[in-house]
C-alpha cells in the first residue's frame, strides 16, 4: 500500500470539496481559492492503540525522527515517505506547571501549565510546522521557497531552509519585526525584503510572488506546515501523563495555531485517543482584534463550513476603506487578515471555543510575571496569561480548572520591549536596573 494513498489534501470548501494528492503543491484550492487541509485515511495507516505508546519511542532517540518532537508522533502526520522527513530536532519542549503565574491569574495551584515553545531550534514553535512543511518541500523537489513573516516564521523558514539546501526569501514588514528575529534571517542567510507596509502586505505580496516564480511557500496558509503545530498539543497531553487539559489558552495571529489544534483534537477524538476534546481561548492583541471582532461582535461562526463571506468582505473593505493598519507591541501576532480565519472558526467549533483580546499594557505586565516566575516568553505569548486572567476575572474558567497555556516564543526575540518596560518603568513590575558608583560600601548599602 502506498503512503502517499494513506493520505491526501482535501479542500475546506464544503460546496468544493477538491481532492488532490500529497505529491501536489499549492497554498490554496487550485479550483476555488479556499484552504486545503490534510485529510488521512486512516484504516491505511498503522496508528498506535493509544496515546501513551508513542512514549515508547523514548528509548530509542538515538532514531533522529523518534528524538524530534513532531515526527515522534508521525502516524498522525503520515503524509510523506520518511526518506524525506526533515528534522533539526525540534519539539523538545517543556511544558511547566506554574504556581506563581497560577497565583497572578487567581487559578488554584497544580493547575496552571505552561507550554514552552521557546526551546525549539530558532526559538519558537514555528520549528513544529516547519519540520513538516519542509519534508514537503522535499518531497515535491522544491529548490526555492519564500514566507511573509512577523518575524518568527522567517527566522525559522531561513534556518530550515538551509539545513535543506533551498534557497530561501523573506518578505518582512519595514520597521515592523522585533531585533532578534531580523537578527536569526539575516544571520541565517536568507534573502531578507523588507517592505514598505505591514504584514498583511507582505503576505499579499508573498502569495503573488510566489505564484509568478513557483517558490514554495511556507506561509501557514500551507496545509503541511499545520501538520507539524498538531505536534504541540500532543506534547501537552504527554506531560499530563496523556491525559487532556480542560483548557488550551493561545495567541492568535495568522491563526495557523488554533486551526491546527482544533484539527489535532479532532483527529485524537475521531480515532478514539481521547475521550473529549478541550476548550481553547485565542488570544488577540486589541490593536489587531479582527477575530475577536467577527467572532465577539459580527457573530461569525464556522456554520459546517458554510461561512458568512460577506461579512468578512465587509469587515476587510472597511479595513482598507479605513487605510487600517494593526499595531501592537507584540509585534509577532500584528496581523488584521488573518488567513486561517475559517479553519480557526471551525477550531473554534470543535473546542466550544472563546475569543478575547487584550491590551499591550496587559501584555507587558504579563511578560513580566512569566519572565520573573515562569521561562520567560516574548509578548505576543505573555497574551496568553492576560488573556486568562480576563477569563478568570469573567468566570468562564474556573479557578481549578486545569489550564495549558502555550509560550509560543523565545524572551530574547524581543529584547526591546522587555528592556523600555523595565528601564521606562512601564508597568507595575518593572525592574529597572540601579546605577551605582564603583565603590564598595556604596554597593553594600544597595543589596536588599
Ligand atoms: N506567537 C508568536 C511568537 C508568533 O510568532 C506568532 C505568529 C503567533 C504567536 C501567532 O500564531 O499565526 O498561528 O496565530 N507569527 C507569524 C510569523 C505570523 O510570521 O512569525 P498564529
Amino acid at each position: 500500500m502506498s503512503i502517499t494513498n494513506a493520505a491526501y489534501q482535501k479542500c475546506i470548501n464544503p460546496d468544493c470539496g477538491a481532492e488532490f494528492d500529497c505529491s501536489e503543491s499549492f497554498f490554496k484550492c487550485p479550483q476555488c481559492g479556499e484552504l486545503l487541509d490534510i485529510r488521512y485515511n486512516w484504516d491505511k495507516i498503522e496508528v498506535p492503540k493509544k496515546l501513551s505508546d508513542f512514549a515508547k519511542r523514548w528509548a530509542s532517540r538515538k532514531n533522529r525522527l523518534d528524538f524530534s518532537g513532531v515526527w515522534r508522533f508521525r502516524e498522525l502526520l503520515n503524509f510523506c515517505p520518511d526518506k524525506y522527513k526533515v528534522t533539526i530536532s525540534e519539539g523538545q519542549t517543556i511544558l511547566q506547571q506554574n504556581d506563581l503565574v497560577a497565583k497572578y491569574v487567581d487559578v488554584k495551584p497544580g493547575r496552571l501549565y505552561l507550554q514552552y515553545e521557546g526551546l525549539n531550534p530558532s526559538g519558537s514553535f514555528k520549528d513544529n510546522g516547519m519540520s513538516a512543511a519542509f519534508s514537503h518541500a522535499k518531497m515535491v523537489g522544491a529548490k526555492s521557497c519564500a514566507c511573509a513573516s512577523t518575524g518568527n516564521t522567517s527566522a525559522s523558514v531561513a534556518l530550515y531552509a538551509h539545513h535543506c539546501d533551498l534557497k530561501c526569501t523573506v518578505f518582512i514588514g519595514s520597521g515592523r519585526i522585533a531585533f532578534g528575529k531580523l537578527s536569526q534571517s539575516m544571520d541565517y542567510g536568507a534573502q531578507t525584503i523588507q517592505i514598505a507596509g505591514d504584514f498583511d502586505d507582505c503576505m499579499r505580496q508573498v502569495q503573488d510572488v510566489c505564484t509568478k516564480l513557483s517558490l514554495y511557500l511556507l506561509n501557514s496558509l500551507n496545509p503541511f506546515r499545520l501538520e507539524g503545530q498538531k505536534t504541540i498539543m500532543y506534547r501537552i497531553i504527554e506531560g499530563l501523563g496523556w491525559e487532556v487539559p480542560d483548557w488550551i489558552v493561545v495567541p492568535g495571529g495568522n491563526l495557523g495555531n488554533s486551526s491546527a489544534f482544533g484539527k489535532a483534537f479532532y483527529e485524537l477524538k475521531q480515532l478514539g485517543l481521547i475521550e473529549r476534546i478541550p476548550r481553547m481561548a485565542i488570544i488577540n492583541a486589541t490593536g489587531a482584534d479582527t477575530l475577536t471582532d467577527l467572532v465577539n461582535n459580527k457573530k461569525l461562526i464556522w456554520n459546517k463550513g458554510k461561512v458568512n463571506n460577506k461579512i468578512i468582505d465587509d469587515y476587510y473593505a472597511d479595513l482598507t476603506a479605513r487605510n487600517f493598519s494593526p499595531h501592537t507591541c507584540a509585534s509577532a501576532i500584528e496581523i488584521s487578515r488573518p488567513v486561517n480565519l475559517k479553519k480557526c472558526l471551525r477550531a473554534l467549533d470543535i473546542c466550544n471555543g472563546v475569543v478575547r483580546a487584550v491590551t499591550d499594557e496587559e501584555i507587558v505586565d504579563a511578560k513580566a510575571i512569566i519572565g520573573k516566575y515562569g521561562l520567560g516568553c516574548e509578548p505576543a505569548s505573555a497574551a496568553t496569561i492576560a488573556g486568562l486572567k480576563h477569563l478568570r476575572a469573567e468566570g468562564v474558567i474556573a479557578a481549578d480548572e486545569r489550564i495549558a497555556c502555550v509560550l509560543t516564543g523565545h524572551p530574547l526575540k524581543d529584547p526591546n520591549v522587555t528592556v523600555n518596560y523595565h528601564k521606562d518603568k512601564q508597568g507595575e513590575f518593572s525592574n529597572p536596573p540601579i546605577e551605582a558608583p564603583n565603590d564598595l560600601d556604596e554597593l553594600i548599602k544597595l543589596i536588599k
